[in-house]
């Protein structure tokens, strides 16, 4: 059985040590497996970049940060766009497929990986999914690997912030990753003990953060940890197409400066911003996703044994599972408003800067 592997989109830590879970699996309890290691991504499928890859290969990775396959980011939307030779990128990858002689493709990858993969499975390729992102957004699987790594390392930060932001009394803003979702702010901020949490999904009122931050003044607390995401906006920017938003951030692409400079004049506090950008992503697995990723990738291999292909592999309720690709592919796991960690931080007075109260955990 030829097996082609790849790995697509942002990347994050547990990727290698999936690999490494599916290759040893494989190895195992497959007879004559060969793989395939296609490299940079659906970039690689593209072109036609890949190599056969020795058992060794898989070895030594577990602890490893990154992809030893690399990767590359290839819009979903640019998939079926047929160039000037009349190509698509999809037709591309099905002619490279079939040139490779794979049996099979395994793709690690976030939400945009998974609609590829979708589509590549609609177009009769055999498709096995995988959920990685320091987001926690794909749909249908309670966690993603990665993500607890982020989280570690984001609460690091913020822990790290509180100590100076508490010795100079300043309000802090900590610009967590997560353009379109907030598990990792939300996460890694209530595990870093953030005062206001902002999310992408619940857009704040600007004079609530401000009246947040004078009445922990008043109480005597001169110093306000927020941890803010990538795309946490106020009401108003929430109204506004990309364009106008970015404008009203003065050309950037997150709100965090602009929410600074406005604590700064309206609670009348001096605020800073810290932006930890890609840290979040780089490094070693933290212990957690080892082990998430070993199941995750040994997971992968059980499905391959049982041609269980359109599928990617999920946690449901603790349990290791799997969806159909059809089922997720497009859809993304937003933070629900009523979520229990939600209810949990406004139980201990954290403010997600929208004015409501506390209602009582379910
Ligand atoms: O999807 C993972 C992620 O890290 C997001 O949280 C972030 O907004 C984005 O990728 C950054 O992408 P890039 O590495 O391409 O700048």
């Amino acid at each position: 059985m030829r097996i082609g592997i790849l790995t697509s989109g942002g990347d994050c830590p547990g990727l290698n040590a999936v690999i490494r879970g599916f290759a040893k699996y494989v190895y195992n309890n497959i007879p004559r497996v060969e793989m395939i290691g296609i490299s940079d991504g659906y970039g690689g499928l593209i072109t036609g970049e890949a190599k056969n890859l020795k058992e060794s290969d898989f070895s030594g990775i577990l602890n490893t940060g990154g992809t030893i396959l690399g990767t590359s980011r290839q819009p979903f939307k640019m998939m079926t766009v047929e160039d000037q030779n009349g190509q698509s990128k999809l037709e591309m990858m099905k002619a490279n497929y079939k040139k490779l002689d794979l049996d099979l493709l395994v793709t690690l990858g976030g939400a945009g990986t998974h609609k590829t993969a979708g589509l590549l499975s609609a177009n009769g390729l055999n498709v096995i999914g995988l959920p990685k992102t320091i987001d926690n957004d794909i749909y249908g699987t309670d966690v993603t690997f990665g993500f607890h790594s982020a989280v570690e390392i984001a609460t690091e930060c913020i822990d790290r912030i509180h100590t100076t932001a508490a010795s100079h009394g300043r309000t802090m803003l900590i610009e967590i990753m997560g353009n379109k979702v907030g598990w990792l702010t939300l996460y890694s901020g209530i595990a870093g003990g953030a005062d206001i949490v902002l999310l992408p999904e619940i857009p704040y009122d600007k004079d609530e953060v401000c009246r947040m931050v004078r009445s922990r003044y008043n109480s005597g607390k001169d110093f306000t940890i927020i941890a803010i995401a990538e795309g946490a906006m106020s009401r108003e920017e929430a109204k506004m197409k990309k364009n106008e938003r970015i404008e009203a951030w003065g050309g950037r692409h997150t709100a965090t400066e602009s929410l600074a400079a406005y604590i700064q004049e309206h609670a009348e506090v001096e605020t800073r911003v810290v932006v930890p950008g890609h840290l979040q992503r780089g490094g070693a697995p933290s212990p957690y996703d080892r082990l998430l990723s070993t199941e995750m990738g040994s997971f992968a291999g059980k499905l391959v044994q049982e041609e269980c292909f359109g599928t990617t592999v999920a946690v449901k309720n603790n349990q290791i599972s799997y969806n159909k690709l059809a089922d997720i592919a497009g859809k993304t796991k937003y933070v629900p408003e009523d979520d229990q960690m939600i209810e949990v931080a406004r139980s201990i007075g954290i403010s997600f800067g929208d004015g409501k109260k506390f209602k009582g955990l379910k």
